[in-house]
């Protein structure tokens, strides 16, 4: 299984315009894609992730790349990794020596490996656990949410993470169908989801419900939240940001957030409107389909 195939690459590392020797960090460093592509351009690279099998890949990954201190392949520069949520992002940068920037990257979201793989639970093709957790270490898993929540509270979570036309009926399946036994498994919730929105296009219409578990599951609105003015702080004037999101909800806080810090002189945005994968891009990747990026400098 390939881990991850990196989104909007080269439009986001064209946009950071990687300095030689210059300092990055890459908030999700998952398979090590983007960071890599950093480092071939003579960049160093602090790599974040919560997941550690993201970063026991990533070392390998970085490693064929650029075997520090090997200096065959003409690279002067060094990575490293950091377990940690990048809502942490200050402490982990000061503890690492990465205290100014030239640029900082984060692709939200999970990565292939983190869906494909059964035992992490995220998906609603196997019986495995709903698990959902990136971070191992965290309390509350999908299962507990789904089976713990009263009706009003997953009907809340449905509307605000997944603007869920059907939260109310969904809510009332889900805590009637969990009388008899807990629901334990992604297939299992696939089909109680499926009793109240059939199958119609390609997309199957469990997706965004699965993704509203996962955002609560890992906390993910608050952790963009926390991260985005320290990252700001931790930016060298001239410094770049670049955030890819996955949907509208953490869209909306990077473009309120960029908007807000523009009109006080702080950053100015590289572009007005996101930018999309091409369509090239969507077809050789659909996953990439409602990708995100915006980019901000430092003034
Ligand atoms: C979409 S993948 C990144 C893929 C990467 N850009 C590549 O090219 O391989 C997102 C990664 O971010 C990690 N992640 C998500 N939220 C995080 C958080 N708050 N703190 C740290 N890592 C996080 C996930 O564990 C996952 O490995």
């Amino acid at each position: 299984m390939e881990f991850h195939q990196p989104v909007l690459l080269k439009e986001t590392i064209e946009n950071l315009k990687i300095k030689k020797n210059g300092k990055y960090i890459d908030g999700t460093v998952g398979g090590g894609g983007h960071s890599e592509a950093i480092l071939k351009l003579n960049g160093n690279i602090l790599g974040i992730d919560c997941d550690p099998e993201a970063l026991d890949y990533a070392r390998e990954h970085l490693s064929a790349a650029c075997p520090f201190p090997d200096k065959s392949r003409e690279l002067d520069v060094s990575w490293l990794l950091a377990r940690g949520n990048f809502k942490d992002i200050d402490k982990i940068a000061k503890e690492n020596n990465f205290d100014k920037v030239d640029g900082i990257l984060l692709d939200l979201g999970v990565s292939s490996y983190q869906l494909e793989t059964p035992e992490r639970g995220f998906s609603f093709n196997n019986d495995s656990i709903l698990d959902m957790r990136m971070d191992p270490d965290l309390k509350v898993t999908a299962k507990d949410l789904i089976n713990i929540l009263n009706k009003d509270e997953l009907e809340k979570l449905f509307k605000k993470f997944a603007q869920e036309k059907l939260a109310r009926r969904l809510a009332e399946t889900i805590v009637d169908a969990r009388r008899l036994n807990p629901i334990k498994s992604g297939l299992e919730l696939a089909e109680i989801i499926l009793k109240v929105k059939p199958r119609r296009g390609k997309i199957h219409p469990a997706t965004q419900i699965f993704q509203a578990l996962r955002m609560a599951v890992n906390d993910e609105l608050n952790n963009l939240n926390e991260f985005l003015p320290k990252a700001l702080q931790l930016l060298k004037t001239g410094g770049r940001l670049a955030i890819i999101s996955f949907h509208s909800g953490e869209d909306r806080i990077v473009k309120q957030f960029l908007r807000q810090q523009e009109e006080k002189g702080i950053i100015k945005k590289i572009f007005k409107k996101p930018i999309s994968p091409s369509f090239a891009e969507v077809r050789n990747n659909p996953r990439s389909r409602s990708a995100k990026l915006r980019v901000a400098e430092k003034v």
